[in-house]
């Protein structure tokens, strides 16, 4: 019987903006919000990089950002970058498809044969997890299982950070906050897609330390599930 609380320990770690942004409207990079961090704090993002097994992003995030996820800033070996795709659907010039660093693609049973073996013969792992849409918690058991990943770091975007909260997954939240107000009714936020109806509903985070890394604020926290 496969155990379905086997998974990593997961650190969600997002840049924000003074009023929970991520980006400076929807479909914008988040690089361009990245090119104020104080270099203190882009060391810290890459040192928090190397201090994990693996780092995950969604699959819009590589559409937009087309992010590297690789260590630069700092000593250390870059994480195996994990991206769900349900339908496979990363870009043939994806900076994740370069060989900097092993990727896996997580993918559903239902995406397209073709996809894949494009995926495949560009050299990253195509991981079949879930059927009509990527099952996170079969995911996280199979990096354990499959890769030893024993910690992680998720860094968004906020469609991701909404599944893997709700799903219970996340342990640990770190934030590099922005001096910036952006605005903007749809521009992206922490976490995307949740709606709740109570007070009861809301994923309590418990303060664990507070510091400035450089210019810029960074907070940590717990996630405390009831
Ligand atoms: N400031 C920051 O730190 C930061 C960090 C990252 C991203 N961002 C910004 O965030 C924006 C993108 O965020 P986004 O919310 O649109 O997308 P996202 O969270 O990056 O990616 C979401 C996609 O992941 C795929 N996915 C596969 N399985 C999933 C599952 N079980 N649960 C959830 N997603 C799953 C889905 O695509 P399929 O339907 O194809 O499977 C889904 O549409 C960009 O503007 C980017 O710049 C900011």
């Amino acid at each position: 019987m496969p155990d379905d609380r086997l998974r990593p320990h997961v650190l969600l770690m997002s840049e924000i903006t003074a009023d929970g942004k991520l980006t400076l409207k929807r479909g914008a990079s988040s690089k361009i919000l990245m090119k104020y961090m104080a270099p203190e704090t882009e060391v810290l993002l890459h040192e928090t990089r190397a201090a994990c097994d693996a780092i995950m992003v969604g699959s819009n995030t590589i559409r937009i950002d087309n992010s590297f996820l690789t260590v630069r800033y700092s000593e250390g070996k870059s994480p195996l970058r994990v991206i769900p795709s349900s339908d496979a659907a990363i870009p043939p010039g994806a900076n994740v498809l370069k060989p900097d660093a092993p990727t896996v693609i997580a993918v559903a049973g239902t995406a397209p044969a073709e996809r894949v073996a494009f995926l495949r013969a560009a050299g990253a792992d195509v991981l079949v997890a879930g059927t009509g849409r990527v099952d996170l918690p079969l995911l996280m058991r199979r990096l354990v299982e499959d890769y030893g990943v024993r910690r992680m770091m998720v860094e968004g975007g906020p469609t991701l950070n909404w599944h893997m909260l709700h799903h219970r997954l996340v342990d640990e939240i770190r934030l590099i906050h922005l001096p910036f107000i952006v605005g903007g009714e749809d521009t992206p936020s922490l976490v995307g897609g949740m709606r709740i109806e109570s007070e009861d509903e809301m994923i309590r985070l418990s303060l664990k330390a507070h510091y400035l890394c450089g210019t810029n604020l960074v907070t940590e926290y717990d996630v405390v599930y009831s």
